[in-house]
């Protein structure tokens, strides 16, 4: 009898082993935008991808849209270890303490996405995402999104137009001095909060990529928008340091692998992406696109050029140069 019930006892430890080993590792992959925007498809690739170089050894959530947490959340959660991947804007890591990320924001520091691919994909950015691990962050890699438009319920054809305006910006101090440049009352907001303020009025108008103004609707409530492309709106694809070091390095080897390739797609769809959304602002009606032209960006240019020099000390002048040097 006491053998038969230890010869279960141990078919049982046996079996729950095997059920352990077979559980899957699960990835919350955390992020605030819709689904079909540029961040929203490369989560869901790099889901696809990672579930099939782990042959189902990991499995991928992802939350789309804030449903998991919104913007200043998301950070703490993973520092705490609640969610294990992020891609944050780059405008969104001062209030962790790394400003550096923030020179993301400068208006019109990037040309296009050739000259912002350089610094991303290059010995800079990996400089940038090295600043994250103090904080028990490991930088994985950068998306890219697009650039922003200003939109408004008037329209913004002149530096001027946006005075007294009140402007949703994400949370970096380089937006608050370029709003704060043109006279303009910049207004800190979680990203899913903004339809709702532009609806009720709480603020005037915005600035973002247009795959996130169309997909949250924004465009609904913004009669006005300006093709200034006057900053770059991207991403920093984050892990929490313990869970990523503490993985089996095999299963590590594979997700790696996941990242390149979903970076890569990532970064070929962003523009594509950010011009099928503008098409689709067009089509609705429900808002006028104005191009710039030639003299109107100059002298969006002319005006927000002074924040470049006042945010040197906040980011740092070398980091500044080197990224005029390296685009220039
Ligand atoms: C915003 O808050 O406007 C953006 O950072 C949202 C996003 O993740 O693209």
């Amino acid at each position: 009898m006491k053998i038969r019930s230890l010869l279960v006892g141990l078919v049982a430890v046996g079996l729950s082993s095997v059920a352990l080993a077979a559980e899957p590792i699960v990835i919350k992959f955390s992020h605030v935008v819709a689904q079909d925007t540029p961040k929203g498809k490369a989560a869901e690739k790099f889901k696809a991808l990672a579930e099939e170089y782990t042959k189902g050894a990991v499995k991928v959530e992802v939350y789309a849209n804030s449903t998991l947490y919104k913007d200043k959340e998301e950070m703490e959660a993973l520092q705490l270890g609640a969610v294990q991947l992020l891609a944050p804007s780059l405008a969104k890591f001062g209030p962790l303490g790394v400003r550096e990320f923030e020179v993301f924001d400068l208006p019109y520091i990037f040309d296009g996405y050739e000259a912002l691919n350089k610094i991303t994909q290059g010995a800079v950015g990996q400089q940038l995402l090295a600043k994250l691990e103090p904080k028990g962050i490991r930088g994985l890699a950068f998306w890219d999104n697009g650039f922003k438009s200003f939109s408004a319920n008037s329209p913004i054809k002149k530096p001027e137009d946006l005075r007294g305006k009140k402007m949703r910006i994400q949370s970096s101090k380089v937006l608050e001095e370029q709003m704060r440049e043109v006279k303009s009352l910049p207004q800190v907001m979680a990203f899913s909060e903004v339809y709702q303020a532009l609806q009720t009025g709480v603020v005037d108008g915005t600035e973002n990529p247009h795959s996130n103004l169309y997909t949250q609707k924004m465009h609904e409530v913004q009669k006005h928008m300006t093709l200034t492309d006057h900053g770059y709106l991207g991403y920093a694809v984050i892990t929490n340091k313990k869970f990523w070091d503490g993985l089996p390095a095999e299963i590590r080897t594979q997700l790696d692998k996941a990242m390149v390739e979903s970076t890569v797609y990532a970064n070929q769809i962003a523009k594509e992406e950010n011009d099928k959304s503008l098409e689709a602002v067009r089509a609705s009606g429900k808002t006028e696109i104005h191009t710039p032209t030639a003299e109107e960006k100059a002298a969006f240019k002319k005006a927000f050029a002074p924040v470049h020099k006042k945010m040197e000390s906040r980011i740092g002048a070398e980091l500044i140069q080197s990224i005029y040097k390296e685009t220039g």
